[in-house]
Formats: structure tokens, sequence, C-alpha cells
């Protein structure tokens, strides 16, 4: 059975990938609509990992007892400036993401819930996993600076890259 405290970190951490699933969605379709397809695809099968995020939890909370909230979003933004700017800000919400992983996982340990505790293990891997990449994007794009001929190439290897993180599970 949860407690309280862990079911309430647990629901808001629901929200966090809702929230993430949400944003990378407005970003992929952003970027399918400026035509770079490989962006839009790699953006499009995050957003369904983080989807699968919320699941997973939504799952787990009921399964053990407690009630998810699937929860009301907020609306992310429709246009962005560059695909720098894009990544900048998946990176740093991928930051913010494991800031609240954590903090479930310190809930779980002052509150003794070794089971939640093992359970939030999968997503402190996941996010070291996330973050790299994002940082790894991060790089490539700092390489190409302004080049369109660069922009090209890298829009054809993030193509390349969605698939095996759709196989990444
Ligand atoms: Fe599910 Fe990217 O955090």
């Amino acid at each position: 059975m949860l407690n309280e405290k862990i079911e309430i970190s647990l629901n808001a951490q629901i929200k966090m990938e809702a929230q993430s699933s949400q944003f990378y969605l407005a970003m992929a379709s952003w970027a399918e609509t400026e035509g770079l397809t490989g962006t839009a695809k790699f953006l499009y099968t995050h957003s369904d990992e983080e989807r699968e995020h919320m699941l997973k939890l939504v799952k787990f909370v009921n399964e053990r007892g407690g009630r998810a909230h699937i929860p009301d979003l907020d609306a992310p933004p429709s246009t962005f400036d560059s695909v720098t700017e894009i990544f900048k800000m998946l990176l740093q919400h991928e930051v913010n993401v494991t800031a609240s992983i954590n903090e479930v996982v310190d809930i779980c340990l002052s509150e003794k819930d070794y089971t939640t505790h093992n359970f939030m293990q999968w997503y402190v891997a996941e996010q070291l996993e996330e973050e790299a990449l994002a940082r790894n994007i991060m790089d490539k794009l700092q390489m190409i600076g302004n080049e369109k001929s660069g922009l090209y190439l890298f829009d054809r290897d993030l193509e390349q890259m969605a698939p095996a993180e759709q196989n990444k599970e």
C-alpha cells in the first residue's frame, strides 16, 4: 500500500512525464512544419517515450493501491526559434525531470518505501541516458553553428537515431 506522501510525489511525477510528452510533441510538430523530417521523427519518438514513462507510473500507483491522477497540462509553445533552441530547452527540461525524480527517491528513503525506491531506479538510469543524449546533440549543434549543410546532415543523423530510441526499452 502506498503512503500518502509517496502517492503525492508519484502523481507529481506523472504530471512531469505527461508535460514532457506534450512539450516534445509541440517541438516535433514545429520541426515537421519546418521540413526537418529527421528532427521531427526523433522528437515524435521522444514524446511517445515520455508517454510510456507516464503510463508506467500510472500503472504502478494503481497496482499498489493508490490512485493515479491524469493531470491537466500547460500548453507548450507552438513555435520555436531554431533547432538549437529546441535542444537547449529539451536538455534543461530533462535536468528538471532528473531533479524531480531525485526528489521522489529522497521521499522513498525518508518514508522507508523500498519497493517504490526500487521501481524508481529505472527512472534514475533512464535520466542518465536522456541527459547524456541531449548533451551529445547540443555538442553536435554547437559544432555546426549556423551552417546550412551541417544542419542538413544533423537532421539526417537524427532520423537514424529515432528508431534506436524506440527500441531502447
Ligand atoms: Fe521521462 Fe525524459 O523524462
